[in-house]
Formats: structure tokens, sequence, C-alpha cells
């Protein structure tokens, strides 16, 4: 497992609910395979390694609420304790050590989350998603070959809208960014609402300003909000990244909208899709830890607040995995 102990605290993202059925699944997360199955009382993360011979859990099936292994059929419940073990004769009982590890699973606003470390922090809210005024949308799964802080600074990031999404986010004749503030109240740390220029704001093929805010909300999690003030209609996005190895990360994410957008969620999905690949060749070979550390400072510019305040974050929060 990768050692980061303040993500390991974390609730992480380990897939939507939709992918876990009646199959078990496997899902690596910090290094660490998992076996993510459902049951009759919900949804449960096992260490994907069966302690009779290491074989993968997430190879078995789930049989009268236990997670079967496919190899000898031995079975766990819920709770990790194997229950059953076809080859034992009869009257010989289960040896106590015969367990599964199992972790912190919960799901919530249509994805499933695992806690490594087994605080079971309290989870954050998402208002859009416990309210019938907003429709929403799971984007993702999108992976990437970099570490999650490149991914979430990157949704961050204002100026490169209308460089790299130049035609769909922004244009070239209004990449100037305004200055703006980030603000800290009541926990939460947000930016001002931020002007931009957008080509096609609503789909209607206009081009008007729209105002951009942006929240960290914790070390993997941060939100966006879209305003249209010309017919005052929001649209946000929480993007949450999966920390998935050395070297890979998994983009997910929540569109959401107060207003009829007159897509499917086909459309919706394949827009933001889009947006992704563009972005991803320049997350894949970004070098921030090779840039010397007072330039990082010295060259920023006022776009780049929310990117710093989100590092200042992480570094508060302890979080070491891809920050250098
Ligand atoms: Fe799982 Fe033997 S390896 S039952
Ligand atoms: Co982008």
């Amino acid at each position: 497992m990768l050692k980061d102990q303040a993500l390991q605290e974390e609730w992480l993202v380990a897939c939507r609910s939709q992918d876990v059925q009646e199959a078990p699944i496997q899902v690596i997360l910090m290094g660490e395979r998992l076996a993510i199955f459902r049951n009759s009382k919900g949804v449960h993360a096992f260490k994907d390694l069966c302690i009779h011979r290491g074989a993968a859990l997430s190879l078995g099936e789930v049989k009268n609420d236990c997670l079967v292994c496919p190899y000898h059929g031995w079975e766990y419940e819920d709770k990790g304790d194997c229950v059953k073990i076809p080859q034992l004769p009869e009257g010989k009982s289960i040896p106590k050590k015969a367990k599964a590890t199992t972790y912190s699973c919960v799901e919530k606003y249509g994805l499933i989350w695992v806690n490594l470390a087994g605080n079971e922090p309290e989870f954050f809210k998402y208002p859009e998603m416990e309210s019938d005024e907003w429709r929403n949308v799971i984007w993702g799964p999108q992976e990437a070959e970099a570490l999650p802080p490149r991914i979430v600074e990157n949704f961050l990031d204002v100026g490169h809208l209308a460089v790299v999404h130049q035609g769909y986010l922004g244009e070239e004749s209004h990449r100037e960014i305004e200055p703006y503030k980030m603000n800290e109240a009541e926990g939460r740390m947000y930016s001002d609402e931020i002007r931009i220029f957008q080509p096609d704001a609503d789909g209607t093929g206009v081009a008007k300003y729209v105002y951009y805010t942006y929240e960290i909300v914790r070390p993997l999690t941060v939100r966006f909000t879209k305003r249209d003030a010309e017919n005052d209609t929001l649209m946000t996005i929480l993007l949450t990244v999966r920390p998935m190895s050395e070297t890979h990360s998994v983009a997910y994410g929540i569109l959401s909208f107060n207003y009829d957008t007159g897509q499917s969620d086909e459309e919706i999905i394949a827009f933001q899709d889009l947006i992704f690949a563009q972005d991803k060749p320049i997350v894949e070979n970004q070098k921030p830890e090779e840039l010397p550390l007072d330039l990082q400072v010295e060259l920023s510019l006022i776009s780049d607040r929310v990117s710093i305040a989100y590092r200042q974050y992480l570094k508060k929060c302890g979080v070491v995995l891809g920050t250098a």
C-alpha cells in the first residue's frame, strides 16, 4: 500500500455505484488490490487476498450474502469472518484466523468510497445530490498516468481554459483573468467568482461571460460552480480522484445542473470526456517537481491563486503523494 497516511485517513473514491452489481470487482487503491462486492446489506471492501492460498477474492462470487473464494470455495461473511470451508472434515471447527482483511466502505453520491485507515472521518456534503431540484450525472472513470494532485490542480487552473480548451471553455481573445481572492470561512476554502468568457456557455452557440467559483473540499475532492448571470442557472462539478498506484490516477465526477440542458446523459459525459482528453497529455507530461521552489512561487500569477491555495491545503493536511 502507498505510504501516505493522510490519504489513507480520507474517504477515497474507489468506483461508481453502478460498477458493483452481482459479481465482485477488483479496484486498485493506493497500490492495494481490493475486492469490492455488494450483498443485501450494502457494499463492502476486502483486501483482494484469500487467507488460505492468496487467491484474488474478486474473481469469486457472492452467495448467501458471503464472498466466496474462486479457488477452494471458502466463504466469508461481510465482516470478514470465514463461515464455511468446504474441505473441512465434519466436526472440525473453522480456525479463528481464517478471516479476510476488511476496509471501511460506504456508498454515497452515486460512488463507492473506501477509508483504508479505518478512522472513518466525517463525510463532506454535496447538497446538489440531496435535492430534487438538481439533475446529477456521474462521469468517469478516466485514467491518467499522473499523480492525483496533478489532475486536481488542472481542474482548479483558471488560466488554461482559454488555451487548452480554446473554442470550448474559453477564447484566445479573452485569456486575461481579472484579480480574485481565495477565501476561508467556516472551514470552507473557496475562490471569489471569476469572470470567464465562454464561446458557447449554455449550448445555444452564443458567447458570453459566466462566473466560476472553485472550492477545495478534501485533498482529492474539489468542486466548481458555473453561474450564468443572465438566466440565473447553475452548474456544479464535484471532481474526485482515486490514487491508484505510484504512477496512475482515476478521475470521477458528479455533474449537476439546476436547469434543463437539453442534452442526454451520454452527451454530457461525452463533452466532459473530450475536455479530459485535452487535459490528459498536459498532466501526464507535467513536471512541476523539477522547478526550483522559489521560481514556483515567484512566477505564479494571480490566476494561479486557486492552484496555490490547493498546494498549501495539501501541505496542511500532510499529504505527500505527488506534492513534491
Ligand atoms: Fe481461497 Fe483456497 S485460496 S479458498
Ligand atoms: Co482542463
